[in-house]
């Protein structure tokens, strides 16, 4: 009796470690697919990986998505969504940058063809994130995935909802707390600008007319203004400027060096040093050698932002098209 009983607690054991992982508060789920489509993840990374080798700047474009996607609705997919009247969240003028969707209809049409009618577009674009950050030598981490598709895209709400970059450290934090997030999600979260391009009408106004009296932005590093008005002529809006100058196609830890040196290219970067928080982390991150701290934390980070107002069991859908709702 003794020996059967010592079998079988070291069973449970062994089920508790190897175990199917359970499902979080929020009803997501490592592996979500591992029993109705195995391949999915595998699928999304060899396309994600040759999409990068391809075209390198799409890594970043496909990381902003699924934060875009996240911050208005929750992680839905909405942000795909296509309006025959151009009323949609794709259609609000901060999202008029984004770039990549494209790579995420291939992606889909590829997991249709291996398991019609199972992978959401909103885990789609989670698992895409991940791929594009690894593609440029970032972390990896564990995409939990169980999301579901919302059917609602509303540009009211993309515009009402996106953080401007002209944010100051109040409204970023208070816009991350409204979502669950904490402090530390926002500084480390806000380190995904070590890579990728902004356009200048992001930041013109930092170099031009900061108050509305031709000046410039007291807190922006002079020599770095001088630099970005080569760039960036008065009322240029379209000329793009890489965010991490040296290295914006590879996922580092130097933005942090350089908005603790006062370069950081957006006032929502620049504010990150008026909170004593933020302010800190981003010290401790600037001119230190290792990532392996800012890389641990940014897959934590990235899997908080991902569990925002999900859908899950049977709310929502899972598109056939991610452009457009069954
Ligand atoms: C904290 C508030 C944030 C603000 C105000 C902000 C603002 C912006 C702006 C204005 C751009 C440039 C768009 C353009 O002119 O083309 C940009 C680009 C970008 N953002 Fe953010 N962002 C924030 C947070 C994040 C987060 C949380 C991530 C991801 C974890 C992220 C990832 C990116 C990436 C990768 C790009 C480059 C896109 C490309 O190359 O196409 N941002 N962001
Ligand atoms: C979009 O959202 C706004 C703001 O919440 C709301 O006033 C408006 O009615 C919504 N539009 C549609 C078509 O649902
Ligand atoms: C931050 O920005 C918000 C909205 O633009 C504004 O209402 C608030 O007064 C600002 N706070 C500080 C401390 O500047
Ligand atoms: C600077 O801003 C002020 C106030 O918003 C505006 O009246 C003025 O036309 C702007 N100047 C330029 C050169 O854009
Ligand atoms: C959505 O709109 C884009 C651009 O407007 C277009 O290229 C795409 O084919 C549309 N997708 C669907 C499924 O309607």
């Amino acid at each position: 009796m003794a020996i059967p009983m010592q079998l079988f607690s070291c069973l449970v054991f062994l089920l508790f470690l190897f175990g199917p992982a359970a499902a979080n508060e929020q009803g997501l789920k490592v592996g979500f697919y591992s029993e109705t489509c195995p391949r999915a993840e595998a699928i999304v990374e060899k396309i994600i990986a040759e999409t990068i080798s391809v075209a390198p700047s799409l890594a970043a474009a496909l990381l902003r998505m699924h934060f875009h996607d996240c911050f208005v609705r929750g992680c839905d997919g909405s942000l795909l969504l296509n309006s025959s009247t151009n009323q949609a969240e794709k259609n609000a003028i901060p999202n008029l940058r984004l770039r990549g969707f494209q790579i995420i209809d291939k992606v889909k049409s590829a997991l249709e063809m291996e398991c019609p009618g199972v992978v959401s577009c909103a885990d789609i674009l989670a698992i895409v994130a991940r791929d594009a950050v690894v593609g440029v030598k970032g972390p990896y981490w564990e995409v939990e995935t169980g999301r579901r598709d919302g059917r609602v895209s509303n540009l009211t709400e993309a515009l009402q909802n996106l953080i401007p970059p002209f944010a100051n450290i109040s409204l970023l934090k208070s816009g991350f707390a409204q979502r669950g997030l904490s402090v530390k999600d926002l500084v480390v979260l806000s380190g995904g600008h070590t890579i990728g391009i902004s356009h200048c009408s992001s930041f013109n106004s930092r170099l031009y007319n900061f108050t509305g009296k031709g000046d410039s932005d007291p807190t922006l590093d002079p020599n770095y203004i001088a630099k970005l008005k080569l760039k960036c002529k008065p009322g240029d809006e379209d000329s793009i400027e890489e965010m991490d100058p040296g290295s914006f196609r590879t996922f580092d830890e130097k933005y942090y060096t350089l908005v603790s040196k006062r370069r950081g290219l957006f006032e929502s970067d620049a504010a990150l040093l008026d909170d004593s928080e933020t302010r800190a982390y981003i010290q401790s991150h600037a001119n230190i050698n290792g990532v392996a701290g800012f890389f641990k934390d940014f897959g934590v980070s990235m899997v908080n932002m991902g569990r925002i107002e999900v859908l899950t069991g049977t709310m929502g859908e899972i598109r056939k098209h991610c452009a457009r709702v069954n």
